[in-house]
């Protein structure tokens, strides 16, 4: 396991699910944590700061050392509160899980605005927010002079990179929390910051809200959350300082860096298309028609699977 001895970590969300395996994860390999979780609902709704403190301590129980913290991390001057709570307790900040998440699904058809609202802040400026104010702290301390090997690992879902049916405000923002990444990490090299993402996938409450309760397989489980936190453990020693900008899907013992956007197949004229012309070469080169093979096709292709066929 690689050590992360004197490094302090910043997990939001971390009161339960993926996030309370990620804390515990980064704990064992030596980090001291901020366990952030506001203690919502899962659709986002109250507040209570129990599950934050149960896993610290967890964590204290099995020797290790971390805090509880209760901001909303999509409340721009909360989450500034959270990153001065890290350094001002453990004198120093160089890991930032953004985790923190909710659903709100519905067809867009029926989507109320406050769904569509409510997600899209929670994760993309949940996201923004925690990773500004954080890289404002490192590029303060890489102008100083200091060293930085820093890290930001952002959580994307299936559902952002390849499209899910009934989740166009939670895969949207988390199609944006994959470009956001993208942009960090271009942003964040030069000051010793590294940004990656996860698509994870796990049983926890919100996949159960989709599923409904998915037996525990005997012997290896392909769904249990923990297997998501080894590939943030691995991203965070100072050895992965030059892996940055990937996305990577978890689903049991598959870890999938996957293509995102890139070239693909290129209609070219000299000196450009005009409509007609661009139509019969479009029928041309998809005589079948073109269409999204959606979540679950896709999720099989990066060595996933479904949860509907567990
Ligand atoms: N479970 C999966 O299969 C799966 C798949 C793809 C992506 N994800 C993503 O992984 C992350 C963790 O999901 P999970 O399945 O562990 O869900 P979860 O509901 O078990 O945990 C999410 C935690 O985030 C906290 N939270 C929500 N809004 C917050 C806010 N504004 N500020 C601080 N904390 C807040 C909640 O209180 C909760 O404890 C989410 O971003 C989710 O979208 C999960």
């Amino acid at each position: 396991m690689p050590s992360l001895d004197g490094k302090v970590a910043i997990v939001t969300g971390a009161g339960r699910g993926i996030g309370r395996e990620h804390a515990l994860a980064l704990s064992k390999s030596g980090a001291r944590v901020v366990v952030n979780d506001l203690g919502v609902t899962l659709s986002g709704e109250g507040a209570d700061t129990t599950p934050a403190q149960q896993v610290v301590e967890e964590i204290k129980a099995a020797g290790g050392e971390a805090i509880a913290n209760g901001e909303n991390v999509a409340d721009f001057q909360g989450a500034k509160r959270m990153i001065d709570e890290a350094v001002q307790t453990f004198g120093r900040l160089d890991i930032l899980v953004n985790n923190a998440g909710i659903l709100r699904d519905r067809m867009l058809v029926t989507m109320e605005e406050g769904e569509w609202d409510k997600v899209i802040e929670v994760h993309l400026k949940g996201h923004f927010a925690p990773t500004h104010h954080a890289a404002a702290y490192w590029r303060e301390r890489s102008k100083s002079g200091e060293e930085i090997r820093a890290r930001v690992i952002n959580t994307s879902s299936p559902s952002g990179v390849f499209g899910n049916v009934g989740q166009a405000n939670y895969g949207a923002a988390k199609a944006g929390i994959a470009g956001f990444t993208l942009i960090a990490a271009q942003e964040l090299g030069r000051y010793g910051v590294t940004v990656n993402c996860l698509a994870p996938n796990a049983r926890t409450r919100m996949t159960e809200s989709a599923y409904g309760e998915l037996a525990v397989p005997e012997g290896f489980d392909p769904i249990d959350p923990a297997h998501n936190s080894p590939i943030v453990v691995a991203l965070c020693a100072d050895e992965a300082q030059h892996i940055t900008g990937q996305v990577f899907l978890v689903h049991g013992g598959a870890v999938n860096a996957l293509h995102g956007w890139d070239a693909g197949e290129l209609f070219y004229s000299e000196m450009g298309w005009d409509g007609d012309a661009l139509l019969s070469e479009l029928l041309k080169r998809f005589p079948d028609g073109v269409a999204p093979s959606g979540m679950f096709e896709a999720m099989a292709r990066a060595g996933g699977q479904s949860m509907r066929t567990l």
